[in-house]
């Protein structure tokens, strides 16, 4: 009798109890419809679908090599790559020298060990997520490599629940451990444990997706791997690329056994959905003598182990006529299948169907029937123990909010594993809620005193279950978001101690009216106008490079217009600049009819709608209002109005109030009696600006722009500056308009300009149009042109012949020539100081470079410009003034160079 004793490799075996009469009777209609099919001459595609033979459903890691590095391996072409993004504690290591031969797999000469916390856990996100059938296998070699010399021995958990305890008998053998398990949540933690008798340590983890009919009896619950036996050979493990999972098939040493091989491919056929490969399949052991029996022993690992097993047959001898191999199988000494008779290079795979009853020891018995002239065999052999992981991870989206909110305030916390379980290792600050029926949710998030920084994240808003929020004591700054007044559970929010701007959102000072939030803040620093820096204090600011979206996301377009709570009305003439009210400035429709006597006076025309010219009180006003076939215009009808609400400067448009009455959006700004700055450029304009004029004009806008892109954080991109949206009031000082509207409402009139691209043809950085990046620079490039037009007082394209010129092409070649009258409007008929004339030219053509980077921020143009005027204005006053047109003696009377 030929017998193995399994328990030797550690991994092995189950009892065959019951192998299911359905299968049998399945296996039978099998055998007779494939003979069917080959009388009929054709054999089937395979059945059964499988993963694809990339490593698109792997997760391979090597722990504690360098960060950020990854390898493919010679043996396996398995691509590895760091630990680093997976965990973010431990020490890396490498074993010592003298363990590290040529049979070590490269992933075991490195390591991460845990000398801190009792649990450290790694976090791995595979793509396919939860549903998904994985294998999971941690791996482990010592390799002395803390020089101890002590072999620790610890716990390995999968979330919050046991798995494995992990020994070693040397320093120099490695040891794994693998579960088959169907993803609950779209994340799986390993963590480590230390109990206490050493450090932990992990060498790889190793994630494989597997196809869906596999391994279907993980519908009792994960398959803990004991055994996976490669019988017939004593050559090294079978695994990837052979093995398209990735499984380990171990040889194992079965002595007085004959070994049988094949060189042909075995199929895997429709009697497995297992699908051991073929290099596993090709080999088999059968006893020595004929009339032997196969025989095979193991222990379980605890007394209630219940097995599944799984065995593989393949008949890899070619049989003559009167030769006849056929066996049965006996699990602790029950019949639990045959007679079988293994198909001719083809993989059968006789498994449990439910899990065997539990023994304190299995024996397996392979005997030949007596009609058999060959002895049994077997090729390969699993065992799996069932095991539960009970334990429900947290909610799927409060794990990734928080895991968002961790990462974006690069919180240091040993925030770890799963947020909420197991109980006693809850994340420091994190309350749970807990349920028998739905995953743990996150109730509670006190971040109080943890050195957060910048703005408050919109992920706040995804933990939906949350009633208490602690954000005290921290250097949070920026504009109180909106979203968080929709967190309908939230009854404890506070805000002490941080450094917000602007106004408390109506939708929180509500909630909290009504008795429904408990709000801390500091009052000083709320309710206040927005703009958290003014003029000369932006000036030494650096440069900020970062690429922004115009605004920040708002809520809901009736969660914004509801907040609105300070508004600076400006009023026009003797008050003009001063503080006059605080206050709320919402208009019905009818007032606004009212206000525009029925829409009479139209001084604007758009593809959002109408702007026409009105009063409130006796204060002029323009108000916007969007039309009702504009279906994408609210959402830049909110940016807008939300960008003005939140920003506040001398050159940009001041908001008077806002119309929302059902159909009816409009927007009401301060009236600008000059109009755009367009208008009085061209040859149709009946007054010419002069030079100082000009050059104050630019100076206006660009400190509107440095404010937005300098002075507001975040940092704001207008998008569309152009000469038609710089609005000129009655002292001609220059405001910027039309924030956030680009996008979608292309200049009127103008050329048809893809939706994909926002801006104005001319006007916009050649680079976006090529890149559809969106930064600071391509507004400076667009101010540029502004600053060419202004000078040249020609149009940013000019149409010659057939050609579109651009004013960039126009003023190079002139430039060439070297006279700067060439290039100034002639119509300012030489009345400008040279120098600031060159100067302004060349600041133009700098910021229209090529190349994004070489373009001045808007904080040298601003610099600059103030030359120019400087120079300009020296100019004026040593010689006798020269006026060129009734405005510019206006503006020389009524000017005052800080309204606000
Ligand atoms: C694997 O490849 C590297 C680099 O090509 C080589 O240095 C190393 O010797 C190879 N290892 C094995 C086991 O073939
Ligand atoms: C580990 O040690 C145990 C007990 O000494 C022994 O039974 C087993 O064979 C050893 N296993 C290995 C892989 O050396
Ligand atoms: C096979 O083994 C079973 C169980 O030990 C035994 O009852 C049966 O007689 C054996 N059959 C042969 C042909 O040896
Ligand atoms: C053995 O073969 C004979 C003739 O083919 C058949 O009648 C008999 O049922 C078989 N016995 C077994 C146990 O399979
Ligand atoms: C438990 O969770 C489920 C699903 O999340 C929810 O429907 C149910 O109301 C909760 N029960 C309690 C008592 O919280
Ligand atoms: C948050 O933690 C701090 C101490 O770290 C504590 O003083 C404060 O009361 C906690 N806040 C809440 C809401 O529990
Ligand atoms: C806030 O930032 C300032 C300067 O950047 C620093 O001095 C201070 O310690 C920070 N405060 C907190 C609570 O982190
Ligand atoms: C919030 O949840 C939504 C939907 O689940 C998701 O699309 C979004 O990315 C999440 N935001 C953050 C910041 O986590």
């Amino acid at each position: 009798m030929v017998a193995a004793y399994l328990g030797e490799i550690r991994k092995v075996f189950v009892g065959l109890g019951d192998l299911k009469q359905v299968f049998l009777t399945e296996l039978k209609m099998f055998q007779s419809i494939l003979l069917l099919l080959i009388l009929l001459g054709s054999i089937p595609t395979p059945l059964l679908v499988h993963a694809q033979d990339d490593q698109s459903g792997f997760i391979s890691i090597d722990c504690g090599i360098v960060e950020g590095s990854n390898y493919t391996d010679n043996r396996t072409t398995i691509n590895y790559v760091s630990d680093a993004g997976f965990i973010d504690s431990g020490e890396i290591h490498n074993i010592l020298e003298i363990y590290n031969s040529f049979s070590v797999d490269t992933q075991l000469t490195t390591l991460r060990s845990f000398p801190q916390n009792t649990r450290n856990c790694y976090t791995l996100k595979p793509t396919q997520g939860k549903g998904n059938r994985y294998l999971i296998r941690a791996r482990f070699m010592y390799g002395n490599y803390d020089f101890k010399g002590q072999l620790p021995e610890f716990d390995v958990y999968l979330g919050p629940d046991y798995w494995d305890t992990m020994k070693f008998n040397s320093s120099s053998k490695s040891t794994y451990t693998e579960i088959i398990h169907v993803l609950s949540s779209d994340y799986i933690h390993v963590c480590l444990v230390n109990t206490g008798r050493g450090t932990p340590f992990v060498s790889a983890i190793e994630l494989r997706l597997l196809a869906n009919n596999m391994y279907k009896e993980t519908d009792f619950g994960s398959l803990y791997l004991y055994a996976r036996v490669n019988f017939g050979t004593t050559f090294s493990t079978v695994r990837y690329y052979k093995d398209k999972y990735d499984r380990l098939w171990d040889p194992i040493n079965w002595a007085n056994s004959t070994r049988l091989y094949t060189l042909d491919e075995v199929n895997s056929g429709l009697f497995t959905t297992i699908d051991p490969p073929s290099d596993v399949m090709n080999d088999a052991i059968s006893p020595k003598y004929p009339q032997e029996s196969l025989r095979l022993n193991w222990n379980p690992i605890n007394a209630t182990d219940r097995f599944f097993v799984y065995m593989h047959f393949a008949e890899i001898e070619i049989l003559k006529k009167n030769q006849k191999r056929e066996f049965n199988i006996y699990l602790n000494g029950n019949l639990s299948y045959g007679p079988f008779s293994p198909l001719n290079h083809t993989t059968t795979t006789i498994y449990s169907t439910e899990p065997e009853i539990a023994s304190p020891t299995y024996m397996l018995l392979i005997n030949k029937t007596k009609n058999s002239t060959l002895p049994p065999i077997i090729n390969a052999l699993e065992l799996h123990i069932l095991k539960q992981f009970p334990q429900k991870l947290t909610d799927d989206r409060d794990t990734a909010a928080i895991r968002s909110i961790k990462s974006i305030y690069s919180l240091t916390k040993h925030w770890q594993g799963d947020p909420c379980t197991p109980q006693e290792f809850v994340w420091d600050g994190l309350g749970c809620s807990y349920n028998d029926t739905g995953s743990p949710r996150i109730v509670l998030l006190n971040l109080s005193t943890s050195g957060l920084e910048g703005g408050i994240d919109p992920g706040f808003a995804n933990l939906t279950m949350m009633h208490t929020l602690d954000l005290s004591n921290n250097n949070l700054t920026g504009l109180l978001p909106n979203f968080l007044s929709g967190l309908n559970s939230l009854n404890v929010l506070n805000l002490k101690g941080n450094n917000f701007v602007g106004p408390i959102p109506e939708g929180l000072l509500e909630k909290a009216n009504k008795g429904l939030l408990s709000l801390s803040y500091d009052g000083e620093s709320m309710g206040g106008p927005a703009s958290s820096c003014e003029g000369n204090t932006c000036r030494n600011k650096k440069d900020n490079k970062i690429i922004v979206p115009v605004i920040a996301a708002v809520a809901s377009f009736c969660v914004l217009m509801t907040a609105i709570a300070a508004i600076w009305v400006i009023k026009k003439q003797k008050t003009r600049g001063t503080r006059l009210e605080i206050r709320k400035q919402q208009y019905t429709y009818s007032e606004v009819q009212n206000m525009t006597d029925n829409f009479d006076v139209v001084i604007g025309k758009g593809g959002f709608g109408t702007v026409y010219h009105g009063y409130t009180g006796d204060t002029e006003v323009a108000v916007k209002m969007l039309s009702k076939s504009s279906l994408q215009g609210d959402k830049e009808f909110q940016a807008e109005a939300y960008l003005l609400l939140s920003v506040h400067h001398k050159n940009l448009i001041s908001l008077v109030g806002y119309c929302n009455d059902e159909s009816h959006k409009g927007i009401i700004y301060e009236y600008m009696p000059n109009g755009n700055l367009e208008s009085h450029l061209f040859e149709t304009s009946s007054s010419i600006l002069n030079w100082e004029k000009r050059l104050q004009i630019a100076c206006d806008a660009a400190h509107g722009l440095e404010y937005l892109h300098h002075g507001c954080k975040p940092p704001i991109v207008h998008r569309d500056i152009k000469c038609t949206n710089i609005l000129l009031n009655e002292t001609f000082q220059a405001k910027l308009a039309d924030f956030g509207l680009s996008k979608a409402f292309p200049a009127e009139g103008g050329t048809h300009i893809s939706t994909a691209v926002a801006g104005t043809p001319g006007y916009l950085d050649p680079e976006y149009y090529t890149s559809n990046r969106l930064t600071e620079k391509s507004d400076v490039y667009s101010f540029g042109v502004v600053l060419l037009v202004l000078v040249t007082g020609q149009p940013a394209i000019t149409r010659y012949a057939n050609d579109n010129i651009h004013i960039c092409q126009l003023v190079n070649l002139k430039l060439a020539e070297g006279d700067i009258n060439n290039i100034v409007d002639p119509r300012l008929q030489g009345e400008f100081d040279i120098n600031s004339s060159w100067k302004a030219v060349e600041l133009a053509m700098a910021c229209v470079a090529r190349t994004p980077s070489r373009r001045p921020t808007m904080n040298e143009v601003v610099m600059e410009l103030n030359d120019c005027l400087v120079t300009e204005r020296a100019r004026q006053e040593t010689k006798p003034k020269k006026l060129t047109g009734l405005m510019s003696l206006n503006m020389e009377s009524t000017y005052d160079p800080n309204p606000i």
